[in-house]
This record gives C-alpha cells, sequence and structure tokens, in this order.
C-alpha cells in the first residue's frame, strides 16, 4: 500500500486529498497546524493525523525525525496563502508579501528537504507541489502580485529541485488544481475540492521520471510556465 504525506489538510483541497487516497486504500499522513482544531480530517477513516507549520523548521524537523524510516512514495506539499489582495504600488504592504513568500514558495522546499529521504526510499518518489495558474507569467493578466509571484517562485523552485534530483530517481511536478470552491477560491469557484482532487490524483498518479519538472492543469494539460 503506498504512502501519501500532505500538507495543509484540514480543509480545501488538502482534506480532499485526505479523503480521495485513504477511501482507495492508501496509508495516508495528513498535516495540520493545530490537530487539536483539525476535526474534519481526523473523521477520516484511517488517517494518521500529525502537527506540521511548514514556516518553522523545528516543526519540520520534528515530524521528520518522528517519521525516519517511512516510505512516504507521494510527498504533497499543498498548504498556501492568497495574501492580502488588492494593493497597487504605492500601497504595498512589504511584510505581508513577505509571508506570502515564506509560505508559498520557501516551506514547501523546507518540506521538500526534510522528506528526501522518505521519498527516496519510497518505490514511487513523488514530490507534487500545488501552484496555481497565477503563478504563471505566460498567463498573467495582473493583479494579486503577492500571491502570483509567490507561485512563481515556487514554480522556479521545483524546477531546479527537478534538475537536481532527476539523477537520483526522483520526479518533482507543479500543479494548478483549478479554480477550486474552499475558503482561498470562495464559493463563486468553477469545481469542487471532490472534481480538482479526482484530476490531480489521476495525474500524480501518471507521473513518472520522464515527467519531472513540468507544470500540469488538474486535468493533467501542461501549463505553459
Ligand atoms: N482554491 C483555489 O481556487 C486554488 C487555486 C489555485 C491554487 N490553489 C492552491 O491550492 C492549495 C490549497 O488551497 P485551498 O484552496 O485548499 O486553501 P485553504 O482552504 O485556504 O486551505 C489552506 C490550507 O493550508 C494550510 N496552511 C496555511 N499556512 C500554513 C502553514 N504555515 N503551515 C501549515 N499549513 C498551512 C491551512 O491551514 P490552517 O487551517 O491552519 O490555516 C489549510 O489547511 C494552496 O497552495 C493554494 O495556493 C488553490
Amino acid at each position: 500500500m503506498p504512502t501519501v504525506l500532505i500538507t495543509g489538510a484540514n480543509r480545501g483541497i488538502g482534506l480532499e486529498f485526505a479523503r480521495q487516497y485513504a477511501a482507495d486504500g492508501w496509508k495516508v499522513i495528513a498535516t495540520a497546524r493545530d490537530p487539536g482544531k483539525a476535526g474534519e480530517l481526523k473523521a477520516v477513516p484511517g488517517v494518521q493525523v500529525e502537527a506540521l507549520e511548514v514556516t518553522d523548521d523545528a516543526s519540520v524537523a520534528a515530524l521528520a525525525a518522528k517519521l525516519k524510516g517511512v516510505k512516504i512514495d507521494v510527498l504533497l506539499n499543498n498548504a498556501g496563502i492568497s495574501g492580502p489582495r488588492g494593493f497597487a504600488i504605492g500601497e504595498w504592504d512589504f511584510k505581508a508579501w513577505e509571508e506570502v513568500m515564506v509560505v508559498n514558495s520557501i516551506a514547501p522546499l523546507r518540506v521538500a528537504q526534510a522528506f528526501l529521504p522518505h521519498v527516496e526510499a519510497s518505490d514511487r518518489k513523488i514530490m507534487a507541489f500545488i501552484s496555481s495558474r497565477m503563478g504563471s507569467i505566460t498567463l498573467n493578466g495582473g493583479g494579486s502580485a503577492f500571491y502570483r509571484s509567490s507561485k512563481t517562485a515556487l514554480n522556479m523552485a521545483v524546477s531546479c529541485l527537478a534538475l537536481e534530483l532527476k539523477d537520483r530517481g526522483v520526479t518533482c511536478a507543479v500543479f494548478h488544481p483549478g479554480w477550486v470552491k474552499t475558503d482561498m477560491g470562495g464559493a463563486g469557484a468553477d469545481i469542487t475540492t471532490g472534481e480538482s482532487v479526482t484530476g490531480l490524483r489521476k495525474v500524480i498518479g501518471g507521473l513518472d521520471i520522464g515527467k519531472t519538472g513540468k507544470f500540469f492543469n488538474y486535468d493533467g494539460a501542461e501549463f505553459p510556465w
């Protein structure tokens, strides 16, 4: 039975990943900043819930140590924030921008570094990173500079990671999950978490080293950088 570790699994897309992988018989290690408040996640049968604050070195190191020797087939870096929107130049809040970069761009790589031994020891050796079409420079429509730039930076960091890990057989890819009805996406979004995660799981399931370093939509189409 393969194993998946999911960050930010207490709500939204991460929670749906936990539900679907568990229903499919996977061993699911689902993380939340505060497991005490992760009632919906803890109600999913068969899921191992662990505490993880992805911006905190000590938190990430502690979970990696606790899980030493556990093989992780799919490391799913899902946790993210939108940050404040609607700032124009002259109004930029640099503290807020920095926080978005720390959570969305840097933290997933901290998690990747800490769990590389677990992934490398597994059969599938997959690192999946939930990015966004808003990180695509080609498709940029302007606005939301904090969030857009954080996802563009994530994309480049994963592209570098993929090149570095290719010879070690670790496949790394970034994904646009669609515009999804969650706290972040809002009620007016295009698709449900169920539709998004069904698609993403299919694409992740079809990954191999020949697809490392690519950017995919949840329906499997390649995305422009
Ligand atoms: N929804 C969309 O339309 C959409 C579109 C494109 C990309 N995405 C991306 O998809 C991913 C999931 O989004 P979502 O819509 O499911 O968002 P969401 O409903 O707002 O959930 C975000 C999750 O990330 C966790 N998180 C935030 N900061 C964290 C931190 N520092 N450490 C650990 N966990 C943290 C949250 O935990 P708490 O509950 O503790 O805050 C929560 O579990 C994100 O990377 C997002 O950028 C979403």
